[in-house]
């Protein structure tokens, strides 16, 4: 998944265009574009959307972002949407694997009452949004089967902090936030799931997203939250592997194939071990279906 595309729950107009946006994922949300007032008719409205689009074809993965666990919305929200049956919630202020077991628990509930096989419904975790999660991002490990990605925030983490600022005059994020990134990226690595990157907020900025993309996709992410239409393509584009890239792994991984009992090869001058060979697979399991 490259592209996620948050969109309010409560904008008819924006759900029907995320769903053409060519965003791999769409993401409903409950959480922080909803005002407390408005949750009930949000509710309402992703689950009115979430009954149709859910049975249209080749559309792209639709989670919702609930409210968080200590928040007391949870449940009317999972109660809205579960019998809609969307493929994923986003679980916001995760704080290590317990509120993924919490979380599942909720839904193995809802997937009973709505006749869903259990664990259909997947878990994508904010997993920096609290300074307490920091120091727990290091759980999620068999927290769930449930679990399908980690993701990370700066903006409510930076209201827990008390900080003015959570990037530099040059727009790239200071300390703490970068230790939360590297915190998902390696929390990510240690439950075997896939990174997602932050938002870009900044949505006209399309070179700032661009970096910003570009040093995701080189540390290891496998995609970026979007939060405008605008952000999708750019996504797609760089955290797709070039040609270059895609050939070269399929060349290292033949070289192995051709040589089992090989602890090194050399293709074109250049040596590749068995780290090389781990992430050639991985790039090529991640790259989409030729
Ligand atoms: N998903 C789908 N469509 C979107 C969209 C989104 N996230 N953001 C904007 N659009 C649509 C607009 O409705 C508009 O459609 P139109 O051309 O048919 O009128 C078009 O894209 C251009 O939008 P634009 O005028 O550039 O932006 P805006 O001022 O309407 O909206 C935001 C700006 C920030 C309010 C909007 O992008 C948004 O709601 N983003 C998601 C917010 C969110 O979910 N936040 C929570 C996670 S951080
Ligand atoms: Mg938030």
């Amino acid at each position: 998944m490259r592209s996620l595309l948050f969109v309010p729950a409560d904008t008819a107009k924006k759900l029907d265009k995320a769903m053409t946006s060519g965003a791999d994922a769409v993401i409903i949300d409950l959480e922080d574009s909803i005002a407390p007032d408005a949750k009930t008719r949000a509710r309402q409205s992703a689950a009115a959307f979430l009954k149709d689009a859910i049975a249209t074809k080749s559309r792209p993965y639709i989670l919702v972002r609930v409210n968080g666990l200590q928040t007391g919305l949870i449940d009317a929200d999972l109660d809205a949407i579960g019998p809609a049956k969307p493929d994923a919630i986003m679980l916001p202020k995760a704080e290590g694997g317990a509120s993924v077991v919490h979380a599942a628990a909720k839904l193995a509930v809802r997937e009973a009452i709505s006749g869903l096989p259990d664990g259909h419904i997947k878990v994508i975790a904010l997993a920096t949004e609290t300074a307490a999660a920091l120091f727990v991002a290091g759980t999620f490990a068999g927290a769930s089967a449930r679990l399908s990605a980690l993701t990370w925030g700066a903006e409510d983490l930076s209201a827990e902090l008390g900080a003015q600022a959570n990037r530099d005059a040059q727009g790239r994020f200071l300390d703490p936030y970068r230790l939360a990134r590297a915190l998902c990226l390696a929390g990510a690595a240690a439950a075997n799931v896939p990174a997602i990157d932050t938002v870009y907020v900044d949505f006209r900025d399309s070179d700032g997203l661009r970096r910003e993309c570009e040093e995701a996709y080189r540390d290891g992410f496998v995609g970026k939250l979007a939060v405008h239409p605008a952000q999708v393509p750019i996504i797609n584009e760089i955290f797709s592997p070039s040609a270059d890239a895609l050939a070269r792994a399929r060349a290292i991984v033949a070289a192995f194939a051709a040589n089992p009992d090989a602890g090194v090869v050399s293709i074109g001058g250049v040596m590749y071990d068995r780290p090389h060979l781990a992430r050639a697979q991985r790039l090529l399991a991640l790259a989409p279906p030729t």
